[in-house]
């Protein structure tokens, strides 16, 4: 099956930006209702909302594509299983949505019938942009084309996140490596939101020892897009298991290869990616 990614590209943004707009007027109201899925993984009115609202508008516009979403469990898609698979975080970041910080995003990625991510758009409400990739069309924010250049690691922040239920070694072992090098890292509550940082060249690189598809697949487009790096989630044929993300600009991708490769055993490096 064709999928069309312009077509789907220009209807992803402008969902992005409605589904923003009504996860915002949650936040600014207050007063929300949030249930504790476990410590510090918060599941609030304004996620279920805003998933509801972004499954309907896919439903209507794309009957036949299947979508997988973070908040609403269905049976799950197999990558190539023939139909586009849209893969949606409503709300990335809801730990600094509940806390009020602006760091948080609405993720939308899409994957095609043979289970290539091909279209990454992220949006940030607080900051009014939306990061916008479509694979062999480059990167725009708010509509306008970009071009980042190369940032070694000491030229910048490196994101680095920490998921609340996995271990904290790969983590530690990670930073005191970027340490060694005189590098440091940021932590904005928010993986999508930090891949779309390094795809705007504002951050060098992007770790994080365990993502689910939502948090990483629109993020993925949207910097080798840029003309930066990143492991590939689909790696293992999956979009359900959740595994290490390693992302980068370009200038910074050996170096932060080095410091993590034996996480992801299998996976091509920055070196073989110019032949990929
Ligand atoms: C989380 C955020 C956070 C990351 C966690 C994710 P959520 O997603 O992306 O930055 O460290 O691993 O689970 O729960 O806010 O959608
Ligand atoms: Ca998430
Ligand atoms: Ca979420």
């Amino acid at each position: 099956m064709v999928v069309d990614g312009a077509e789907r590209r220009a209807f992803a943004e402008e969902l992005a930006v409605e589904a923003g707009e009504l996860a915002l007027s949650y936040q600014e109201q207050g007063d929300l209702d949030v249930r504790a899925k476990g410590v510090l993984d918060w599941v609030t009115e304004a996620d279920l909302a805003t998933e509801r609202l972004i499954r309907r508008r896919i439903g209507d516009a794309f009957p036949q594509d299947r979508v997988l979403g973070e908040e609403e469990s269905e049976s799950v898609p197999q990558a190539g299983s023939g139909h586009a698979t849209w893969v949606v975080d409503p709300i990335d970041g809801t730990t600094c949505f509940v806390s009020r910080l602006p760091s948080w995003c609405v993720s939308i990625a899409c994957v095609d019938g043979g289970g290539r991510p091909f279209l990454g758009v992220i949006r940030d409400p607080g900051g009014a942009e939306t990061f916008s990739a479509l694979t062999g069309h480059g990167v725009t924010i708010n509509g306008h084309d970009i071009s980042v250049p190369n940032r070694g690691i000491t030229d910048g922040l490196v994101g680095v996140g920490h998921p609340r239920n996995a271990p904290d070694e790969p983590t530690l072992r990670f930073l005191q490596r970027l340490f060694a090098v005189d590098g440091l890292f940021y932590n904005c509550g928010s993986a999508s939101l930090a891949l779309a940082y390094v795809a705007a060249g504002r951050l060098v690189g992007f770790f994080e020892s365990d993502l689910r598809a939502w948090d990483a697949l629109a993020g993925e487009v949207l910097i080798r897009e840029s003309g930066g790096w990143s492991t590939r989630f689909m790696r293992d044929g999956s979009m359900t298991t959740s595994k290490p993300v390693l992302a980068a600009n370009r200038g910074s991708a050996t170096a932060l290869w080095d410091m993590a490769r034996e996480m992801f055993p299998g996976c091509a490096g920055p070196e073989q990616h110019s032949a990929e």
